[in-house]
């Protein structure tokens, strides 16, 4: 794909909306409908060609930078994070440190009164959680620092590399909820230090709900016992080698996919395989560049207008999400709706998220909107 209107036109949302919702639930693209269709097709007749599909591990290997062995699939982000929690070890006086700009789920499985961990939540200063004060707040008996990579109410964008010097330097481990950034800001997962990273693929990364991925760094998957095992979990050679299922021991397998129990949603995870392909064949480092383009639009408009800006604009913070406040949020977001313009009501406000494919005329259009109400 190489011009905007040929991207558009996989895109059929763009014939009938401007949808600037990605930070909550994106629609499919035409290759995305077009495989999970075939597939379903095949399966009806029962003439599936498995060497057509892949489940997306190596595609979501490659957008992290890391290695398939070290993909396990999850239903969703909330899914990868419970399995992280439920498994690392806790020793009296431990503690999680987060922040308290996050969604519920990167912080809800480590509240659980089993597991007796002190959950610290780093205060943020004017919409920012400051590098400082998560040094103040990690100390050696930190387990681990959980955090979302974008913040998914102000889209307030933490540097990674640092977090995971200072998770490091006290022997900690740094886990990244990354369904808000994934498909728009690149990743290196060793460049940065990640251990465990996961994610839904329904918001930016353009695939469908139920499913996600589970980054588990190499030198970590045979040091966790899986909090969950069924017959996905172990080797695959054992039950290839004696042609039933040893089930007398547990022969856990030595790659991610030890964190995997049973069958997945097959056609799902072939859309998903598909829409991250698809994310790569643009390349991210282009998605990026034409989201922030946009995204730095938005800002100024909405400045422009009057309207107060929670999302931060230091270039380094920026990300897919605009927020900003507006007066019964509700209301002007279902106004929108009617004018065919999806946002979101979040917090006092509107959140506004834009992906590559999307305008400047269709912010303007949003602008003008605005402008009427
Ligand atoms: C930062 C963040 N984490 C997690 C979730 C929920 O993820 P999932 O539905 O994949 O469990 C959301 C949904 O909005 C989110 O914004």
């Amino acid at each position: 794909m190489s011009n905007i209107s040929d991207i558009r036109r996989s895109f059929p949302v763009t014939r009938s909306k401007i949808f600037l919702n990605h930070a909550a639930y994106s629609p499919l693209s035409q290759p995305v409908v077009d495989v999970m269709r075939e597939y379903n097709e095949e399966l009806s007749r029962y003439e599936i060609d498995e060497t057509k599909y892949n489940l997306g591990k190596e595609a979501f290997a490659e957008l992290v930078c890391g290695k398939e062995e070290e993909i396990a699939l999850v239903q969703n982000t909330s899914t990868g994070l419970n399995i992280v929690a439920n498994m690392l070890d806790y020793p009296e006086d431990s503690n999680i440190v987060t922040t308290d700009l996050e969604y519920p789920s990167a912080v809800y499985p480590w509240l659980k009164r089993r597991l007796g961990v002190e959950v610290r939540y780093i205060e943020n200063v004017e919409g920012k959680i400051l590098l400082e004060d998560v040094e103040k707040n990690v100390d050696d008996q930190t387990v681990a620092i959980t955090i979302s990579h974008v913040e998914y109410a102000n889209g307030f964008r933490h540097d990674l590399k640092s977090i995971a010097q200072i998770a490091h330097e006290h022997n900690t481990f740094l886990v990244v909820d990354a369904i808000q950034s994934l498909g728009v800001i690149p990743i290196d997962v060793n460049k940065e230090g990640v251990d465990f990273l996961t994610a839904s693929c329904y918001k930016w990364l353009l695939g469908p709900a139920g499913t996600g991925y589970l980054y588990v760094r190499k030198d970590l998957i045979e040091r966790f016992e899986p909090p969950f095992i069924g017959w996905a979990s172990v080797k695959p050679e054992v039950f290839e080698t004696i042609g039933f299922w040893e089930i007398r021991q547990l022969h856990l397998s030595t790659t991610a996919s030890r964190y995997e129990i049973g069958s997945p949603s097959f056609v799902s995870f072939i859309g998903a395989a598909t829409a991250i392909k698809l994310l790569l064949a643009v390349g991210i480092e282009k998605i990026q560049r034409q989201i922030l383009k946009l995204t730095e639009f938005l800002m100024d408009s909405i400045e422009d207008l009057g309207f107060q800006l929670t999302t931060p604009r230091e270039p380094q913070y920026r990300s897919g999400i605009v927020h900003f406040l507006i007066d019964k949020p509700e209301e002007k977001a279902n106004r929108l709706k009617t004018k065919d313009i999806v946002v979101s009501a979040r917090s006092n406000g509107l959140r506004v998220s834009p992906h590559f494919y999307n305008t400047e005329e269709e912010i303007e259009c949003l602008i003008r909107e605005l402008k009427a109400m």
